[in-house]
């Protein structure tokens, strides 16, 4: 074993490396815009370059005259679209802005015109000559910006039903012997995965094939469809891999329906390959957002009273809101919490999904203030979290279904050397380097949804497992194989899986870090439904009345067997029944899921269920992060030499794509904390830093250590698989650590992100 493949431990999954690692390091994975064409015509996006306003006319002329251009399509002349809901509305879309319909403006970077060409360079020669006269009206960017309007979350996005509350926060507050209030911001962050933002469309006939980087096959296959107006099984959506996601690709962007369109239109595939900058706003984004956190406790510590006020940045046309209110409501026991999210509207593009939406701004929000409110009780930032740690959560009284936090604090600080921190802010120092050691907690809902699968087993034990999954990086092709070899006893290297194709066995969004849960639940069942097929066939011949009574098997004997863990003899089995090939569909839902569920699936809507959202419990996996920061005395430069993060997120599937997925979650939490801003041109409404040389992230030198503890945890209650679900769990809470990091190297209190040296005034 090494530190990539760590040992396993109980209720843990073999270190298996990655079914698709040599496919991806060799170059053989195939992404979307690798996929090969029959003569494609290449489209090119012109974009908008006010945020606000009107289109009065184009002048095309001298983009025509670019040699090899084959039409420019404007809103003049754009194929007719239907319109798609929001997707956290019911519909499919990421935004509701659909460009090209008018001459309308509603966002900088709206896409305003698409140039298709005989090359990728005519396309783009032609779009930059395309030349567009406005009429501009001032926009409003972002919070304070005069012209926004800011209304309850409430209300306005089905997704945010309600402002998590209980007791009497107002009384409790006044009466606390200890009180904290204290206002976090975070600020804009693009997702910015490795694979651009390609589309690909080829016709045959009256039959789509789109090939498209996507976390929701099914979605994006039926989006396309409501909004082309043609039946959905005339639409395919192709991508066996997609090179990031982050919540990027969750829900439709328009750019699909349109690249489908002029396919059709001009009776050619097209293939679409955007730049990186129109990455940043003909997609969805994470939208700034503001904190009040006031907190009452006792001198002991006792969390009495708990008020979060957030309030997110949206676009006119979407009430689109991540509330996180509904994670920090209930992570700690209080007994008296109040808490209220608002939506302020502005010119921008919709915001949406980006890696644990809700729990990044609002976890750092709440973990700052926990630490403020160690620090006011000269109490140890753990012990304060201990003394309010809770199995049940405060505001529907519902218990936690598993929750290890003190037991992933204990682990985490053990590895991290805690213990050898010397309280007093600006006690530790290295030479020149102020050392700081920091901690917050990180938790997140497990979430599991409806989920089809097709495996077929042959008699020489070679096994395929088909369904819609995606692979999104975080290696689903190899825990998915490894459901199917355990339950189905076969090798692992005879298990083929394929995914990334709508044609499959419907699975649910790559999102919300349900897949695994999800997938694997469906896999284990309908390889079930082989091993029941298989055991009818040997049994009960095979066994005596005796041992059926040994294994519980005398009532549903074939049902109890396929269901325990009794070894299976395929050949004979096979034998038994005379055929080649034994197949089976089924289709899982978790339980407490609604009666449309399958229907939805089907239809690529997304049921899930899970989080604080079930009915008598609460799902949640935990960890705990710790950081080390230096800090420059003379130059503030900011490094941060060590993250240490130990997680239980119930059945560990592979502990080695654990380890990897966590691993990346600590470092994108640091570089949410030290790094990541989308810079705002206020008077233009427009990302100014919409590059990779200008939006910072992490290389190498950034992170020398990171180490990920993995604890072993069993929750019976969650799904059958046992997973909670590691995908978003990593980031949540660092940005939080470093900055009660920074506070314990410097003892100043930093409540706005990102942190960079210009902030440090020691
Ligand atoms: Mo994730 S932001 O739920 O794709």
């Amino acid at each position: 074993m090494t530190a990539a493949a760590p040992e396993p431990k109980t209720n843990m999954g073999q270190p298996v490396p990655r079914y698709d690692a040599a496919a991806k390091v060799t170059g053989r994975a195939t992404y979307a815009s690798d996929m090969p064409l029959d003569n494609p015509a290449h489209a090119f996006l012109v974009t908008s370059a006010i945020a606000r306003g009107r289109i009065d006319n184009f002048d095309l002329d001298d983009a025509k005259r670019v040699r090899g251009v084959i039409d420019i399509v404007t809103h003049e002349n754009a194929p007719k679209l239907k319109e798609s809901k929001l997707f956290s509305n019911g519909g499919y879309a990421g935004t509701t802005i659909q460009p090209l319909k008018s001459a309308d403006i509603a966002h900088d970077g709206q896409i305003i015109a698409v140039v298709i060409a005989e090359s990728y360079e005519a396309a783009r020669e032609a779009a930059n000559r395309v030349k567009v006269r406005y009429t501009a009206t001032t926009p409003s960017a972002t919070f304070d910006s005069p012209g926004t309007t800011t209304a309850a979350a409430k209300g306005q996005n089905a997704q945010f039903k309600e402002d998590p509350g209980v007791g009497d926060f107002a009384k409790a507050f006044g009466a606390a012997e200890v009180k904290l209030t204290a206002a976090y911001d975070t600020p804009t962050q693009h997702h910015n995965p490795m694979e651009l933002f390609s589309t690909s469309c080829v016709w045959m006939g009256d039959n789509l094939v789109i090939y498209e980087g996507s976390q929701f096959v099914y979605g994006l296959k039926n989006g396309v469809a409501e909004q082309l107006g043609i039946d959905a099984d005339k639409v395919r959506v192709v991508n066996p891999y997609v090179g990031g996601g982050f919540g990027s690709r969750g829900s439709m962007t328009p750019r699909t329906a349109i690249i489908a369109g002029i396919a059709k239109r001009l009776n050619r595939p097209i293939k679409l390959v955007p730049t990186r900058d129109q990455g940043f706003t003909i997609t969805t984004y994470r939208a700034e957002t503001r904190h009040e956190i006031k907190l009452g406790a006792n001198r002991d510590g006792k969390l009495l009273a708990l008020r979060h006020e957030g309030a997110e940045v949206s676009s006119r046309a979407d009430a689109y809101c991540v509330g996180g209110t509904k994670t920090t409501a209930r992570l700690y026991a209080c007994p008296n919490v109040a808490s209220l999210v608002s939506i302020v509207r502005a010119d921008r593009n919709t915001p949406g999904f980006m890696r644990s939406p809700p729990e990044v701004p609002y976890l750092f929000a709440l973990e700052s203030a926990m630490d403020e409110l160690a620090v006011k009780l000269n109490m140890d930032p753990i012990e304060l979290r201990r003394i309010n740690d809770t199995t049940v959560e405060p505001i529907g009284g519902k218990p936690y279904t598993s929750r290890s936090l003190m037991a992933c604090f204990d682990e985490a600080a053990k590895a991290f050397g805690w213990a050898q921190r010397s309280p007093q802010p600006k006690s530790m120092s290295d030479g020149d380097w102020l050392i700081g050691y920091g901690c917050a907690a990180t938790c997140y809902p497990t979430q599991m949804a409806p989920s089809a699968a097709r495996v077929r087993l042959q008699r020489d034990g070679r096994t395929r497992v088909e369904i819609a999954g995606h692979e999104i990086g975080t290696g689903a092709y190899t825990v998915i194989a490894q459901t199917a070899a355990e339950r189905l006893g076969v090798p692992l290297e005879k298990v083929a899986v394929f995914m990334g194709d709508s044609d499959l066995p419907p699975a649910p969004v790559a999102g919300g870090s349900n897949s695994t849960a999800s997938t694997c639940s469906a896999v284990m069942m309908v390889c079930d439904q082989i091993r029941q097929r298989l055991f009818k066939a040997v049994m009960p011949d095979s066994l005596t009345d005796k041992a059926k009574e040994t294994v519980g098997i005398s009532q549903a004997p074939a049902t109890q067997a396929a269901k325990s863990d009794r070894p299976l003899d395929i050949e004979k089995a096979f034998d038994a029944l005379g055929v080649g090939v034994v197949e089976e569909y089924g289709e899982w839902k978790p339980e407490g899921a609604p009666l449309d569920s399958f229907r939805a699936m089907h239809s690529g809507q997304v049921r899930l269920v899970g989080g604080h959202t079930m009915k008598d419990q609460i799902a949640y996996a935990f960890g705990a992060e710790f950081v080390e920061v230096r800090i420059n005395r003379f130059t503030h430069e900011i490094r941060c030499p060590r993250l240490v993060g130990a997680f239980a997120g119930g059945r560990i599937m592979n502990p080695r794509t654990a380890r990897s997925q966590l691993m990346g979650g600590l470092i994108w939490g640091m570089s949410s904390a030290l790094l990541e801003a989308t810079e705002i041109d206020e008077r233009n409404a427009r990302y100014v830093n919409d590059n990779l040389a200008d939006y910072l992230v992490p290389v190498n030198a950034d992170v020398p250590a990171v180490e990920v503890i993995l604890l072993s945890e069993q929750d019976d209650h969650i799904n059958p698989a046992g997973v909670k679900g590691l995908g978003e769990l990593a980031n949540v809470g660092t940005n939080a650590a470093i900055c009660n990091a920074i506070h314990h190297a410097t003892g100043q209190r930093i409540r706005k992100l990102p942190v960079r040296l210009e902030n440090i005034e020691v």
